[in-house]
């Protein structure tokens, strides 16, 4: 039989590497993204069995609406990967951030992956064992979890209560079988860096990034999919990050 996984942020840079790596791997997908049906038909017109769910991550009903389509089309959920995200609409100082710009980021990167992953977990935990595992949850966190950018306050707030999402599921779904951990990824190029393109073309030739070049959406799907394979089957709760070195300390 094969598995099933929901990926958020499916149309996105590494919502997309993400989708590409599961079908290859021969996962059937339930893809999630806030793209209206038609642009994002394009996206997945050459991939065999990816079911696309258009909505919001931030709103209630189309979360429920994304679970129900995944156990009403193929009756379990073995992998939920929470890609979607936010950066501000506006990158402001800490000290002019306004109660909108925080609203918007954290309804959708914490809110919103909180509340999927409850109704997810909640499905995984009546499912019938698959060698041992009822599921995999991967969360998408950032390096902006435990780096500050006092330009994107909200974004960094976001993400740490994303590792704590990770941290708090792990521990309570261990004992039912289900795993939960995340990626944290640095400085990817996708559509969410593309506005500041320059800015870190500039810091990666200065030498900030260890590998000394940008991460790929498909470096982060490749982690994801380790995460979600079972071959790290006895971790749960754990951060890898995926950042060409960037977080080592350096004299
Ligand atoms: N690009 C980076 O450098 C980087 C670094 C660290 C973490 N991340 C995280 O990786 C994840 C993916 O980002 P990306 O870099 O691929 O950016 P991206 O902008 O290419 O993809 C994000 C996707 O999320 C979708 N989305 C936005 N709001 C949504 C909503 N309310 N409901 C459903 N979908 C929604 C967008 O339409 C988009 O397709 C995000 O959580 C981001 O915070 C990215």
């Amino acid at each position: 039989m094969k598995k099933v996984a929901i990926i958020t942020g499916a149309v996105g840079g590494i919502g997309y590497a993400t989708v590409e790596k599961f079908n290859k791997e021969g996962y059937s997908i339930v893809a999630m993204d806030i793209v209206d049906k038609e642009r994002a038909a394009e996206k997945f017109a050459n991939m065999a069995d990816v079911t696309y769910v258009s909505g919001n991550l931030a709103n209630g009903a189309d979360r429920l609406n994304l679970v129900n389509t995944a156990i009403n089309t193929y009756g379990r959920i073995d992998v939920l990967v929470n890609v979607a995200g936010v950066a501000p609409r506006v990158r402001a100082d800490i000290l002019e951030m306004t109660e909108e710009s925080y609203d918007f980021v954290m309804g959708i990167n914490t809110k919103g992956t909180l509340f999927l992953t409850q109704l997810v977990a909640n499905e995984m935990i009546k499912q019938e064992k698959v060698n041992g595992i009822k599921g995999y949850i991967v969360n998408v966190s950032s390096c902006s979890a435990y780096t500050s950018s006092t330009s994107r306050g909200e974004y960094c707030i976001s993400k740490a209560g994303a590792t704590m999402i990770t941290k708090l599921f792990a521990d309570r779904l261990s004992s039912e079988g289900i795993t939960v951990n995340e990626i944290c990824p640095g400085i990817i190029a996708t559509g969410m860096t593309e506005k500041v393109k320059e800015k870190y073309d500039n810091l990666i030739a200065g030498g900030l990034v260890p590998l000394g070049r940008w991460g790929l959406p498909e470096d982060c799907a490749n982690a994801i999919y380790v995460l979600s394979s079972g071959a790290l089957g006895y971790t749960t709760g754990q951060s890898i990050i995926v950042d060409g070195g960037m977080h080592i300390q350096r004299l």
